[in-house]
């Protein structure tokens, strides 16, 4: 059997933070050894919410210099900017046309949209199937993504079989993979990290910055010598995604016993996220220091990317008639 097509995406709409790193990043650098990968810089996404030009072009690469820092490996995995290969748009359009209104309506960042009282713009409303344009333009067979993404890629499916029932077998239908014990990391207050939420901790944060988010994540107000509950410390959560088992369960029996205040277990976990990226640190500063490296990185990833989609898009106007 051929290599599967591994394909993801990460809006550049700020610098990636842990939930980003655990969720998509560190699972799709571990299927680059399995399967022909394809990740992408989402800035048309970004789109529907950065209006700055500066700012996008910063965030794009800055996140393509996070992804390459903590591992991806140009030379075994595409890593290409969703705006080098416009088509992507003219395939979204053609999805477009095929999705019932409601199946957006549906969709929960709309949904959320619409509950703050803020208007959505088309473009975000859309979001879902520009994210099928993505997926189905590379013909993937598997999307590595955090549960957050789910559902779309389950539009994605839902899209795919309908142009296959409607045009023949145009599509490639994909399935999410999606990594249990991160599928869903949380942030500083305890909810979902989010960029949106404010609550993140981004993966190349400067070391004092670090220290004072890991020194503010909300707890109850138990005393130092008070028992505490493991279960519920987004201390602890954090923790696990760094530490080995050992520590963890060391640090939930310290909890429950009492006699060490949160500030004390904070600093265990500054130092535990510190030192898991410290190695990452080296090789970011050593790719930001030559402009050009990113730059002939993004050009071959570019011309990777194109030559997979176009014959898709071919097939794909034939197929419909707009040839
Ligand atoms: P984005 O940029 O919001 O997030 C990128 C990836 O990070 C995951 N993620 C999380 N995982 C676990 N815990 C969290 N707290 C957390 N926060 C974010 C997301 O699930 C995602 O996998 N629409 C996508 C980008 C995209 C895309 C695609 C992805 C565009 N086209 C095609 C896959 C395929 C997005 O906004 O991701």
């Amino acid at each position: 059997m051929a290599a599967p097509r591994i394909l993801s995406g990460i809006k550049p709409t700020g610098r990636p933070h842990l939930g980003n790193y655990f969720g998509m990043m560190r699972p799709g650098i571990e299927w680059q050894d399995r399967g022909d990968a394809f990740y992408f810089i989402a800035d048309y996404h970004a789109f529907t919410t950065v209006h700055q030009p500066e700012l996008l072009r910063e965030y794009s690469r800055g996140v393509a210099l996070d992804f390459l820092a903590c591992g991806l490996d140009p030379a075994r995995a595409v890593l290409f900017r969703q705006s080098d290969v416009p088509e992507v748009t003219e395939l979204a359009w053609l999805l477009t046309c095929l999705t019932p209104m409601p199946m957006l309506e549906n969709c929960h960042a709309y949904k959320d949209h619409q509950s703050k009282g803020k208007v959505p713009s088309h473009g975000l409303f859309a979001y879902p199937v520009l994210m099928a344009a993505d997926i189905l333009l590379y013909d993937s067979n598997i999307v590595p993504v955090g549960r957050d993404q789910k559902q779309h890629v389950e539009v994605t499916r839902d899209l795919a079989e309908k142009a296959n029932r409607m045009f023949g077998e145009i599509f490639v239908v994909p399935t999410p993979s999606i990594v249990q014990t991160t599928a869903t990391v949380i942030g500083l207050d305890g909810q979902k990290m989010s960029k949106s939420y404010g609550n993140t901790i981004d993966i190349f944060e400067e070391e004092k910055a670090l220290r004072k988010k890991v020194m503010g994540i909300v707890t109850d107000s138990a005393a130092v010598e008070d028992s505490k509950d493991p279960a519920t410390s987004s201390i602890v959560a954090l923790y696990r995604l760094f530490a080995p088992e050992s520590d963890v369960a060391l640090m939930e029996d310290q909890f429950r016993a009492g006699g060490i205040g949160y500030g004390e277990f904070k600093k265990r976990l500054f130092v535990a996220i510190w030192e898991t990226f410290a190695p990452f640190r080296q090789k970011r500063a050593e790719l930001a220091a030559d402009p050009a490296i990113l730059d002939g990185i993004l050009a071959n990833g570019a011309e990777r990317a194109r030559a997979v989609a176009l014959p898709v898009i071919e097939r794909v106007r034939r197929a419909t008639g707009l040839r």
